[in-house]
């Protein structure tokens, strides 16, 4: 119903994996993101008490948070200015060496270091073209050592999202060279990419405007573990400030709220699959608008933005 195509789904079927172009590295799992802040035990305490995170390592203005196994899921610096997403941090499954030197020859810098922080003692690290945020790539970070819980804690990192001045020169680096795949589309200014069976993992929003961080997302096991997340949020004062609703894009059931440094944070579950990416369609569930669910895109209306209907005043893309 808010698709910019609704006859010709199967043009914009992607290639088949096995048909794809090689990429110089091919990143795994989103592992971490890093924010900066004037008030490191403010957003510490935000992490830990509001939202359930462990703390895993901290130091004088650094801080290190983990939603379970992996050593740590977000970083929190001191800075002047609060801030998100100045490093991102993304695994691949492969020999970083290997994975160096193809990056090297396919003319992209990236430089193998030890000393970024605890946790992942071994990287390559270069730089996001169109923002010049860092990128951690990483074959795997030290275990966390947390045991699980299953109180409000979120499952995992789930997105993050942000501003670009170059949707397509962010596209081109994403698939191109880290072996993301084309998730959906709204209208031309917004595009959603994935690396695993989740829909997205990173979303970008070309804006000339604004920079840096959109918003980033937290999983919830189902619709019980969101609701228990949104009355601890409401228990320490964030109120929702738009959802629970469904998006349709990934189809997921969202809720959005600020943290005490104005940063947007998503609460989500239900987030659409690809389990078979030569299929290349997500696992069909009754709320999709078609079956099969190709990868599309979406006019930019409010049925695209929540299915089940409001939307802030003034709308949620702000560019
Ligand atoms: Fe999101």
């Amino acid at each position: 119903m808010t698709t910019t195509d609704q006859t010709t789904d199967r043009e914009q079927v992607p290639a088949p994996a096995s048909a794809r172009p090689s990429t110089p590295v091919r990143v795994s799992r989103l592992g971490y993101v890093a924010f900066e802040t004037p008030d490191v035990e403010r957003l510490t305490h935000y992490y830990t008490n509001v939202l359930g995170f462990a703390l895993v390592h901290n130091s004088p203005g650094q801080a290190f948070l983990t939603t379970g196994g992996d050593h740590h899921s977000i970083v929190i610096n001191r800075a002047e200015a609060a801030g998100g997403r100045s490093v991102v941090g993304y695994e691949i499954r492969e020999d970083l060496d290997a994975a160096h030197r193809r990056l090297q020859a396919a003319g992209l810098r990236a430089e193998r270091r030890s000393d970024i922080g605890p946790g992942t003692p071994d990287a390559l690290v270069l730089t996001e073209p169109a923002t010049g945020a860092t990128l951690h790539l990483y074959e795997d970070q030290d275990p966390s050592g947390v045991s699980p819980t299953f109180d409000h804690r979120p499952s995992k990192l789930g997105h993050v999202a942000a501003y670009t001045p170059s949707l397509g020169d962010m596209r081109s680096f994403y698939e191109g060279a880290l072996g993301f795949r084309w998730a959906d589309s709204i209208s031309d200014f917004f595009v959603f990419l994935r690396c695993n069976a989740d829909h997205h993992a990173a979303n970008f929003m070309q804006s000339n405007e604004l920079r840096g961080l959109h918003h980033i997302a937290y999983e919830a096991r189902d619709l019980n573990h969101l609701q228990l997340m949104i009355d601890n949020l409401t228990k320490h004062g964030h109120t929702l400030y738009w959802g629970p609703g469904r998006h349709a894009v990934g189809h997921n059931i969202f809720t959005y709220h600020k943290d005490p440094d104005g940063n947007s944070i998503e609460l989500f579950t239900q987030l659409d699959v690809m389990l078979d990416e030569e299929q290349g369609y997500y696992e069909p569930r009754p709320w999709h608008e078609r079956f099969p669910m190709y990868p599309t895109t979406w006019e930019a209306d409010a049925a695209a933005m929540n299915m089940w209907g409001p939307v802030p005043h003034g709308g949620p893309i702000k560019r």
